[in-house]
């Protein structure tokens, strides 16, 4: 079969592409491993049929390494008032453990917001632990703010911060 994979980014030996319904078992995997909130099959592959320009792959020598994906709302504004508006989510983002503080995180972002704005949405935003310092920098770099800070918003109790993004057009 004739690869149709589109590489949107290679930097080093990690290549950057859209996700395909082949990946989801890798995704899957990767969010076992690294994150405490986990999805049905059903919502990774409707979150892919909804915005493949925001679930993003990084791979090294055709391993799965980290994902990022989303989903689009229409919602109030984070910045304006009374505005109502098309917005991005980051739904999970995750990159094993092996394979941080190379810029693989920073990059599944930059990319997923890359796909929103195709999507057309004004605002990116995220829910985020208080205590998750690594996440809450990295958005931090990027341009997110904090924007409110959500009470026992996970299962285990603990507070998420709300962070936000503004996206020109
Ligand atoms: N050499 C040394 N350091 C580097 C390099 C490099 N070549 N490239 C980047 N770094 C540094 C960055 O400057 C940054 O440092 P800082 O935090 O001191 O500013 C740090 O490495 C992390 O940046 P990245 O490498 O871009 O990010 P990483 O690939 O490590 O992924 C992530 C970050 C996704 C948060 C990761 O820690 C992770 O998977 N954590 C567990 C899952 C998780 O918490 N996900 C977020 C939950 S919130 C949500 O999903 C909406
Ligand atoms: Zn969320």
């Amino acid at each position: 079969m004739v690869n149709m994979q589109v590489i949107l980014r290679q930097v080093d030996d990690v290549i950057f592409r859209r996700a395909e319904p082949s990946d989801l078992i890798p995704v899957m995997e990767i969010n076992l491993k690294t994150l405490p909130e986990h999805y049905s099959d059903y919502f990774y592959e409707s979150l892919l049929a909804e915005i493949p320009e925001a679930f993003i792959i990084g791979e090294v020598n055709g391993r799965h390494v980290g994902y990022v994906m989303c989903k689009t709302e229409y919602g109030f504004s984070n910045f304006k008032k009374l505005g109502f508006v098309k917005k991005g989510h980051v739904v999970s983002i995750a990159v094993l453990e092996e394979f941080r503080k190379k810029g693989i995180g920073r990059t599944l972002v930059e990319e997923s917001i890359k796909g929103v704005k195709i999507k057309k949405c004004d605002e990116f935003y995220l829910e985020v632990r208080c205590s998750n310092n690594e996440a809450v920098r990295l958005y931090e770099k990027l341009g997110f703010v904090i924007k409110q800070q959500l009470n026992a918003y996970y299962r285990d109790g603990e507070d998420a911060f709300l962070m936000a993004i503004e996206l020109d057009k």
